[in-house]
């Protein structure tokens, strides 16, 4: 049984008087939730007092992104340690507009995560087409090379850590989802391709969420789908009604 994970990804939002407002209010409406996972994700600027706020409840505190190095001179930059001495336990990897602004590539993520991993934290790692992508049919061939690239050198015990989170680039932040057909045939092909690179435990253990533009209107028939473990959600994960909408879909 795979317990459905539900991730905030504040993205580039909230000051510190906006994020403990938030995060005070996402306490409050879950604190009776058990069967689901609840991760915040907060600019870094936030992390710490986020913790302060969430570290004796049922919400688990995530990063956005890490660098690969332990430290050093890397300007800018967050290393697992940092991340760690602040009480994060999941991070962010890959995500699409770290990759169209940000130079991400296939392996950076795969050094983020293998850093991730070695540290003790959690790696949610995105993968998606664009619209031109899916227009020229080459949805899985992308998303299977994003896998690929990610968890290459990854053991097994290391990658049944990981969440793996489809996100379609055409959704996010578009008011388009993907229909839960949409979604489920990507999440099962992914599914389908980590019994080929791992084996059939890994495939069934291994979460994978959808991202892009989720909203509680949206979200029940997409986590009604076989192969859809939970949801990354940026835009309405700002409210903390609309993200508890999510968890608790109507
Ligand atoms: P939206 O929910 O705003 O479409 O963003 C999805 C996303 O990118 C989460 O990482």
């Amino acid at each position: 049984m795979r317990k459905r994970i539900i991730a905030g990804n504040w993205k580039m939002n909230t000051t510190l008087d906006e994020a403990k407002k938030l995060a005070s209010e996402i306490v409050e409406l879950v604190k009776n939730v058990d069967d689901v996972e609840i991760v915040i994700c907060p600019p870094y600027t936030n992390l710490y007092v986020v913790y302060e706020i969430i570290k004796d409840s049922n919400v688990k505190l995530g990063a956005q992104d890490l660098h690969w190095e332990d430290k050093g001179a890397f300007t800018g930059k967050i290393s697992a340690d940092m991340l760690l001495s602040v009480g994060v336990k999941y991070v962010i990897i890959g995500h699409s507009e770290q990759r169209t602004y940000f130079c991400e590539t296939d392996e950076t993520v795969n050094k983020k995560v293998k850093q991730a991993l070695k540290k003790g934290l959690k790696p949610i790692v995105c993968v998606g087409e664009t619209l031109e992508q899916r227009e020229n049919g080459e949805t899985k061939e992308v998303v299977k090379k994003q896998v690929v690239g990610a968890f290459e050198g990854v053991s097994k015990e290391d990658i049944l850590k990981s969440v793996i989170a489809y996100e379609p680039v055409w959704a996010i932040g578009t008011g388009k989802t993907a229909t839960p057909e949409q979604a489920q045939e990507v999440h099962a092909f992914i599914r389908e391709l980590l019994k080929e690179l791992y084996d059939e435990e890994v495939a069934q253990s291994v979460r994978i969420q959808y991202g892009g533009s989720m909203k509680p209107n949206n979200a029940k028939a997409l986590l009604e789908q076989p192969d859809i473990d939970g949801g990354l959600i940026g835009g309405a994960s700002l409210k903390a009604k609309d993200f508890y909408g999510i968890i608790r879909p109507e």
